[in-house]
C-alpha cells in the first residue's frame, strides 16, 4: 500500500504516522507537508531511518496545484489521508484567509488530483466543530445538519461537502472522519492542554476564557489514529463517521486537574475575556463507528491526561524551542491585554 499523509509534520499527524508505520508494515508513506508554524520537522526526523524505505517526507502545499499533480505523478497512491489544514480557531478568527485557501481550495486540489491520478481511497480528516454547538442535552450524530460558527470550522464543513460532491459527481471512493477534541503527545501549545500544562510548569498565569463552563469530549490522540486508519480500510464509501473519548469535561475542570498533577495553586488561574462565537458543548455519538468497525475509545481521560503531562515534562526542549520563536509574538497579540 502506497499512503499519502497530509499534514504529517502536525499534531495528529506526526502520531498517526508514528501509528502506521508501527502496526501496517505493509504501508509505505509519503507525507506532504507545508511547515506552516504548526508543522514542526524534528516530530518525524527519526522515521527515515527507523523505517528504511516506508517513510519519505515532501515539503509542499496541498493548495499548490502543481506541486500536488507532480507528486502523484511520480508515485501512484493506493491511499490519502487527508490531515493538512489551518486548525486552530482563534487564529481563523484573527484572520480567515488562509483557513480559506488550506481548507477549501487545499481540499479540492487534493480531491482533484486523487480523480485524475485514480487513487483507490481518500480519507478526509474533518471535526466534530462542524456540527456546531450543543446545549447540555444530546450528543452529535452524523446525520445532523452542519452548523458551523467559526471561520475554521466554516473552512472545514465546505472541505467535508467538497469530499461529498466528489463522491456523488465523479464517483471517487471517498469517506470522512469527525473527531472531538484530541489531546497527547506533539500538540502545538496554542491549544488548551498544552497550553496550561506547560504555563502551570512555568508558574505563568493560566487564561480560562469566559467562565471556562463550555464543555469538549476529549480523545487521546492514540485512539483517534487508530480509527482513522479503520475507516481508511473498511469504512463504507461517501459515509461519515464520528468519533469521541466519551469523557466530556468543562474547560476548568481539565485546569484544575492539570494544576493537581503538578502540585500548582489554583490562583493561577485568570478569567479572561471569552473567545467570540464560543461553542458551548461538544459531545460525540460514536455508535455508528462501533457498529459497523467495532471502534471504540480505549484510553480513560485521567490515563491520557498523566501520560500527556509526562510526555510535556520529559521533552521541555521541543516546546521551549516553540516558544522561543515567533510563537511568542501570536501569545502577546492573543493574550498580552486580554
Ligand atoms: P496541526 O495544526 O497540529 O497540524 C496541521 C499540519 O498541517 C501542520 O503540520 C502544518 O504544517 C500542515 N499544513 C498546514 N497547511 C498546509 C498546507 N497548505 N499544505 C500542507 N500542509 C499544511 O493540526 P492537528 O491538530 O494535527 O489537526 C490535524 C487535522 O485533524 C486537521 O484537519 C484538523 O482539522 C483535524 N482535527 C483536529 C482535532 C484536534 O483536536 N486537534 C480534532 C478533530 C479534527
Ligand atoms: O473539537 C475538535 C477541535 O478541537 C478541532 O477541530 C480543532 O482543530 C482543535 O483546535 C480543537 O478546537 P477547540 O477550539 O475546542 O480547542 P482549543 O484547545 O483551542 O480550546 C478548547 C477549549 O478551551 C475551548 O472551549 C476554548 C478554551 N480555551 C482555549 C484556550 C487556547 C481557554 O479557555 N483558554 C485558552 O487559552
Amino acid at each position: 500500500m502506497k499512503v499519502l499523509v497530509t499534514g504529517g509534520s502536525g499534531f495528529i499527524g506526526t502520531n498517526l504516522l508514528r501509528y502506521i508505520l508501527e502496526n501496517r508494515s505493509d504501508w509505505s508513506v509519503v507525507n506532504l507537508d507545508l511547515l506552516t508554524y504548526a508543522g514542526n520537522l524534528e516530530n518525524t526526523m527519526d522515521l527515515a531511518d527507523a523505517y528504511p524505505g516506508r517513510y519519505e517526507f515532501v515539503k509542499g502545499d496541498i493548495a499548490d496545484h502543481a506541486c500536488v499533480d507532480a507528486l502523484f505523478s511520480r508515485h501512484s497512491f493506493d491511499l490519502v489521508l487527508n490531515l493538512a489544514a489551518e486548525s486552530h480557531v482563534d487564529r481563523s478568527i484573527e484572520d480567515s484567509g488562509i483557513f480559506v485557501r488550506t481548507n477549501i481550495l487545499g481540499v479540492q486540489v487534493l480531491l482533484d488530483a486523487a480523480r485524475r491520478h485514480k487513487v483507490g481511497r481518500f480519507l478526509h480528516v474533518s471535526t466534530d466543530e462542524v456540527y456546531g454547538s450543543l446545549g447540555k442535552e444530546g450528543r452529535f450524530r452524523e446525520d445532523f445538519h452542519l452548523e458551523p460558527n467559526s471561520p475554521y470550522s466554516a473552512s472545514k464543513a465546505a472541505g467535508d461537502l467538497l469530499v461529498r460532491s466528489y463522491v456523488k459527481t465523479h464517483g471517487l471512493d471517498a469517506v470522512v472522519t469527525r473527531c472531538s477534541n484530541n489531546y497527547g503527545p506533539y500538540q502545538f501549545p496554542e491549544k488548551l492542554i498544552p497550553l496550561m500544562v506547560i504555563n502551570a510548569f512555568n508558574d505563568r498565569d493560566l487564561p480560562v476564557y469566559g467562565e471556562g463552563r463550555n464543555v469538549r469530549d476529549w480523545i487521546f490522540v492514540d485512539d483517534h489514529c487508530r480509527g482513522i486508519v479503520m475507516v481508511a480500510e473498511n469504512g463504507r464509501c461517501g459515509e461519515a463517521y464520528n468519533m469521541g473519548g466519551d469523557a466530556e469535561k468543562e474547560n476548568i475542570q481539565i485546569v484544575r486537574l492539570i494544576l493537581g498533577n503538578l502540585a500548582k495553586p489554583d490562583s493561577l488561574i485568570r478569567f479572561v475575556t471569552d473567545r467570540p462565537g464560543h461553542d458551548f458543548r461538544y459531545a460525540m455519538d460514536f455508535a455508528k463507528i462501533e457498529a459497523e468497525l467495532g471502534w471504540q475509545p480505549e484510553f480513560g481521560f485521567d490515563e491520557g491526561l498523566k501520560k500527556t503531562i509526562a510526555w510535556y515534562l520529559d521533552n521541555q526542549s521541543w516546546w521551549e524551542k516553540i516558544l522561543s520563536g515567533t510563537y511568542r509574538h501570536y501569545y502577546e497579540r492573543m493574550y498580552g491585554s486580554r
